[in-house]
C-alpha cells in the first residue's frame, strides 16, 4: 500500500487561461479543478492539447491569459521546481526517466526536494515495498528496463516528494494490458490513500471507471464536463470524440 504523510487539501484550479507555443494560442480559455481526494480525468483525442494544459499547470509552457491556483496560491507561471515544492508531483508524457542514471538515482532525483537524506531513504524503502521489482532492478540503468518497468519507475519517481496531487500524463500508453491494469491500480491506491490524481488518459472507459469527474479537451476547449457517471453515459460524446461507438 501507498503510504502518504497528509491527504490532498487544496483545489488546484486553472480558470480561464490560454497558452500555446509561437504566437498560436492552443489553450483557448480552460478552466479546470481537481477537488482535494478526488480523481479527476482530461480526456480528449490525440492533439487536443491535454499535455499542453498539464505543461501550462507545472510553470513549462506560458500562459498568456487567465490563472492557475494551488489552495490559496496563485501559481500562474511560477518556476517548475516552486510548483513541485507546493506538493505537486507529475508523471511525464512517455513515461519519461534519465535513462543514463540507475533506479537508484533515478528515485533520489525524485526526492531531491525534500532536502533530507534520511527521509529519502525512508521514502525510496516505501517505493521499493510497492515496487519490488524496481528494488530487484535498482542498480540497473534506468534506460535498459523494459517498458513496464520504466512505467513503474516513473511513477515512483514522482511519488518520491510525497505529493499532495500527483499528475499523469497518459501513463498507460504503450503499455500491456498487465501493466495498464497497475497503473489503474496505483491511481486507485493513492485516491484511496487520500491523494488528489490528474489524469490524462485516452483510456476512456478504464479512466472513467477510476475518474470521480472529467472533461473533454477538443482541439484546446472544453467541450464537456460533469461526473465520470454521466460521461460514462453519454453515447453522444463517445462518438463525437472518443471514436468508440
Ligand atoms: N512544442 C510545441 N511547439 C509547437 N506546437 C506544439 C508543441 N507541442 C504541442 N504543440 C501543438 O499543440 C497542440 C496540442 O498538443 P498537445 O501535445 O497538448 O496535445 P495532446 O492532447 O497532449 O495530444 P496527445 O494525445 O497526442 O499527447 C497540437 O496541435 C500540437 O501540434
Ligand atoms: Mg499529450
Amino acid at each position: 500500500m501507498i503510504s502518504v504523510r497528509r491527504t490532498a487539501a487544496r483545489t488546484l484550479s486553472a480558470n480561464a487561461i490560454n497558452a500555446g507555443y509561437d504566437r498560436a494560442d492552443v489553450l483557448k480559455d480552460v478552466t479546470i479543478e481537481v477537488r482535494p481526494g478526488t480523481v479527476t480525468a482530461i480526456l480528449g483525442a490525440n492533439g487536443a492539447g491535454k499535455s499542453t494544459l498539464i505543461r501550462a499547470i507545472l510553470g513549462l509552457t506560458r500562459i498568456r491569459k487567465g490563472e492557475v491556483r494551488f489552495g490559496h496560491v496563485a501559481t500562474t507561471n511560477m518556476p517548475t521546481h516552486k510548483i513541485a515544492a507546493l506538493g505537486i508531483a507529475t508523471v511525464p508524457e512517455g513515461n519519461r526517466v534519465m535513462p543514463r542514471m540507475s533506479v537508484l538515482d533515478n528515485l533520489k532525483v525524485g526526492g531531491l526536494i525534500m532536502r533530507d537524506d534520511r527521509r529519502v531513504a525512508a521514502r525510496m524503502e516505501e517505493m521499493f515495498e510497492v515496487f519490488p521489482r524496481l528494488k530487484e532492478r535498482r542498480s540497473q540503468l534506468a534506460g535498459t528496463l523494459s517498458g513496464g518497468e520504466r512505467s513503474m519507475l516513473s511513477i515512483a519517481r514522482g511519488l518520491m516528494a510525497d505529493p499532495e496531487l500527483v499528475i499523469f500524463d497518459e501513463p498507460s500508453l504503450g503499455l500491456s494490458p498487465l501493466f495498464v491494469s497497475e497503473v489503474f491500480g496505483i491511481v486507485r491506491q493513492l485516491k484511496t490513500a487520500g491523494l488528489s490524481v490528474l489524469l490524462i488518459e485516452q483510456n476512456v472507459r478504464q479512466t472513467l471507471d477510476v475518474a470521480d469527474y472529467g472533461y473533454v479537451l477538443a482541439q484546446g476547449l472544453v467541450v464537456a464536463k460533469g461526473s465520470a457517471e454521466l460521461l460514462k453515459e453519454n453515447s453522444e460524446l463517445h462518438k463525437a470524440y472518443f471514436g468508440i461507438h
